[in-house]
């Protein structure tokens, strides 16, 4: 199984869902590749940000090696899964999908959590660190196997 997470920098939310996926995946010894991007190009070739990286280190995921890509329409050929963080995500990847079988491999990641919700993870970006803490606890519940 191949599983991308998707936000729009790729530096925060889908980054942590990567950490959290793969640590999940490692611990249950489960045959899933993770991989993360972003719709934007914002911050191609950047590390996670800081302060998500820091969230990530207290609850012993270590996400530095992760260095953000931009999504692209060859990953609808790369992967099993596609999992957006908010609905301005899904909506940009829906825009990119080139028939009915990719559109089938996108998910909104809080569904998995709260199914049928729609709910988006907040972006925490311009807000203080309890955001990151948020994303975290969200992801963790979303990416339980
Ligand atoms: P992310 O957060 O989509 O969770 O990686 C953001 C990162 C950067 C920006 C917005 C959201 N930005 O506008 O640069």
């Amino acid at each position: 199984m191949r599983i991308l997470m998707v936000c729009l920098g790729n530096i925060c939310r889908s980054p942590m869902a990567h950490g959290i996926m793969r640590a999940k995946a490692e611990e249950h010894g489960l045959d899933v590749e993770v991989d993360s991007a972003g719709t934007s190009s914002y911050h191609i070739g950047e590390a996670p940000d800081h302060r998500q990286q820091e969230t990530a280190l207290e609850r012993g995921i270590n996400i530095s090696d992760l260095r953000a890509r931009q999504f692209v329409q060859e990953d609808y050929d790369r992967f099993d899964l596609i999992f957006a963080m908010d609905e301005s995500n899904y909506k940009n990847m829906l825009d990119l999908a080139r028939n009915k079988e990719d559109e089938a491999k996108l998910r909104m990641i809080l569904n998995e959590s709260n199914p049928g919700s729609n709910m988006s993870v907040p972006d925490p970006y311009y807000g203080g660190q309890s955001g990151f803490s948020l994303v975290f606890d969200l992801l963790d519940e979303a990416c339980e196997v």
